[in-house]
Parts: structure tokens; C-alpha cells; sequence
């Protein structure tokens, strides 16, 4: 099995655990961590709907907690009721966290119909970007 295989198979497990009463979408990730460790995450919908936390943070905010800091891949997959009809690309928000622990050649897996995976790297998918440890340099 491939590292995209892995870690696609992983966020398609998670995306099951998706509470999205208000949109239906369900969205899930599998983070790899530098040592090898794996994070699942989920979107958590809110009422109030600007609370909602995606599955990629999830799973950013579960890893540092348990004390990771270095990450080396993610997968993505998301979909109406859970249903995989294309890819489904990280928010700016979530790209900003990864870019706040993550190097340019951080791999991200956007999980497509058919488990199928488009590697992207997160240079690509963020570029010219905010840096807070060369930008907030004195
Ligand atoms: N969502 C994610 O989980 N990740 C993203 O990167 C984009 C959006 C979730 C948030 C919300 O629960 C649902 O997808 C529809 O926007």
C-alpha cells in the first residue's frame, strides 16, 4: 500500500464520524505524523455556524496536543452525506494551520471517486504565504 493509499482509506474512515447536521457534507483526514503516527479527524458542525471546526484541523489540533509538531502528509475526503463524488480541497483556514507547522513540500492527498488521489504539495496549494516564524521576525 502506497503512503496516499494509506492515509486516503484512513480519512475515509474518518469522514464516518462527521456530526454535520447543517450541511450534510462529511469531511474526514488522516495526518501522518515525521515519526510515523497517525491522526484521524472529522468536521465538527456548530449551531452557530462559524464554530465549526473542519476535519483537517481536527485532526492538526488532536496530533499537537499529544505533543506532534513536525507532519509530513495529509489526506482529505469529503462529500454529501458522506458520498465521494469529487475532491474536496482544504478551506484557507485549515491551509493556514498547516502552513503554521508544515514545510513546503508537505504532502497533501486530495481523496477523489474511487479513493483516487491528486498529490498536491502545500506550496502549491498556498502559496506566497503568510509565515509567521520569517514574517514576525524583528
Ligand atoms: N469542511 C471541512 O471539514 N474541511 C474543509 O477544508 C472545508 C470544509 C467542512 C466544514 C463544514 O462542516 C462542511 O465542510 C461544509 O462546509
Amino acid at each position: 500500500m502506497t503512503e496516499a493509499s494509506k492515509l486516503a482509506s484512513l480519512a475515509i474512515e474518518a469522514m464516518s464520524r462527521a456530526y454535520a447536521p447543517y450541511s450534510g457534507y462529511k469531511v474526514g483526514a488522516a495526518l501522518l505524523c515525521a515519526d510515523g503516527a497517525v491522526y484521524q479527524g472529522c468536521n465538527i458542525e456548530n449551531g452557530s455556524y462559524g464554530a465549526t471546526n473542519c476535519a483537517e484541523r481536527t485532526a492538526f489540533f488532536k496530533a499537537v496536543y499529544d505533543g506532534h509538531r513536525e507532519f509530513t502528509a495529509i489526506a482529505v475526503c469529503g462529500g454529501k452525506d458522506g458520498v465521494i463524488s469529487d475532491v474536496f480541497p482544504p478551506c484557507g483556514i485549515c491551509r493556514q494551520v498547516m502552513r503554521e507547522f508544515c514545510a513546503d513540500d508537505f504532502r497533501v492527498y486530495l481523496v477523489g471517486k474511487d479513493g483516487v488521489c491528486t498529490e498536491r504539495t502545500l506550496s502549491q496549494i498556498l502559496p506566497d504565504s503568510f509565515r509567521p516564524q520569517t514574517h514576525m521576525q524583528k
